[in-house]
């Protein structure tokens, strides 16, 4: 499945695209706003495994700008009663940031995952020193449910947790 609006566009991930995911990953600016794990440096061999993984779910893309890889973005369902729930989850090479590019990418995964797969419920917790994601889900019309306050342990320090969902209007009553 490919999901396009103007020069974005999400598609599946491919092996090929290993080298160039290593090169715009191993930045240590990307890693401290997500979750631990998350290496650096990150070799070839680290976007190997990780496309090995993504390229098993039809609700992970890559995000291609003007015909080029440029980053993530993806939908994990929860389990069990949130089942109805999907962890939206996405990054950027910072060579490419800051051109609206993610707000398109967060708007046509959302609408993929409220129209084709479902969800009632897609949301995600953005770190507090993360104004643009913060930004990015604002104005994709992602709510700011709540702040976990001190929820984050992230290079040594305890951080704000900002809460943000998005609920498909199919389902509201
Ligand atoms: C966060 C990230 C996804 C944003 O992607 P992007 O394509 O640059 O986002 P957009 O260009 O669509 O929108 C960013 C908005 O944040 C604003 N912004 C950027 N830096 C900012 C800052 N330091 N303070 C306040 N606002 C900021 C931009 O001005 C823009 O808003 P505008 O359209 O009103 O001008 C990208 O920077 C990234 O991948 N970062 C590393 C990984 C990450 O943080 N992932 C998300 C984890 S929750």
């Amino acid at each position: 499945m490919e999901l396009i609006s103007g020069p974005i566009k999400l598609r599946p991930f491919r092996e090929s695209d290993a080298p160039v995911m290593a090169s715009l990953a191993n930045n240590p600016k990307i890693g401290r706003n997500l979750r631990d794990g998350f290496p650096y440096p990150y070799t070839l061999e680290h976007a190997r495994q990780y496309l090995s993984l993504f390229m098993r779910y039809n609700t992970y893309f890559a995000i291609e700008y003007q015909g080029e890889y440029a980053g993530n973005i993806s939908l994990t369902p929860l389990e069990n009663v949130y089942r109805k729930t999907a962890e939206i989850g996405y990054l950027l090479g910072e060579p490419f940031w800051n051109k609206g590019i993610m707000t398109t990418a967060v708007n046509l995964i959302t609408e993929f995952g409220f129209k084709e797969c479902g969800f009632a419920r897609i949301h995600t917790g953005v770190y507090e020193y993360n104004p643009a994601s913060q930004k990015v889900l604002e104005k994709c019309g992602y709510t700011r449910e709540a702040v976990f306050r001190k929820a984050i342990f992230k290079e040594n320090q305890l951080w704000d947790e900002v809460r943000y969902a998005k609920i498909n209007p199919e389902f509201e009553k």
